[in-house]
């Protein structure tokens, strides 16, 4: 655990429900933390990935779309938050659709700290379970606005809603069905 990192965040992630990881916001944004559900998730443990940076989930996929989504939020200092469905392989080597939620956590001055993520299967759930997802990780976020205050941390970026869990469902099993190569009727 990075000494740096306030010791009520580093607290409050090994208990979320919800999978998060926090990267250094300088150089290659590195992992500092990753939660249980993280590695749940993944099946990559801290020590597996802490001090790497989080596109090792990608393997080979090409992820060009999402990936460049990603790194305009990275370049761009006043945009809060960004949302990509990306294609993710657990430490087995089986494929998943990992919605993929980042944001920032800056101190009082306005500069990037760390930046924030979390993570989901959407390839393997139903409609319900992602707005259940949704909810938690706005819980999730709004609990940590006070804990993370207390350190002199502001939180970036609050969840949008998801208006059409069912289609980013349907299309996240479709994308499923093509990568393991099997029919999605
Ligand atoms: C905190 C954090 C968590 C991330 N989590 C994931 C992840 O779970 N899966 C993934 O494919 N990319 C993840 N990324 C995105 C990649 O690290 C990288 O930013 C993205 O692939 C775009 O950059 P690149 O084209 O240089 O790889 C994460 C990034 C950060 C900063």
């Amino acid at each position: 655990m990075p000494s740096d990192l306030p010791k009520a965040i580093v607290e409050y992630f090994e208990q979320s429900r919800v999978a998060l990881a926090l990267a250094a916001a300088e150089g290659d944004n590195h992992l500092v933390l990753v939660n249980p559900p993280f590695s749940r998730l993944t099946g990559f443990e801290p020590e597996d990935v802490v001090g790497r940076n989080c596109r090792m989930l990608q393997r080979d996929a090409v992820n060009a779309e999402p990936r460049a989504r990603l790194r305009e939020f990275l370049s761009r200092p006043n945009q809060p938050n960004v949302r990509t469905p990306i294609v993710n392989f657990r430490k087995d080597g089986s494929p998943f659709v990992n919605l993929l939620y980042m944001s920032r956590l800056n101190s009082i001055d306005g500069r990037t700290r760390y930046i924030f993520a979390s993570q989901f299967d959407v390839s393997r759930s139903q409609p319900e379970m992602l707005a259940d997802y949704n909810a938690q990780l706005a819980a999730t976020l709004g609990r940590l606005v006070p804990i993370a205050d207390d350190a002199g941390i502001v939180v970036e970026g609050t969840l949008m809603t998801i208006a059409n869990s069912a289609a980013i469902v349907a299309q996240a099993k479709m994308m499923l069905a093509d990568l393991e190569g099997t029919p999605d009727a």
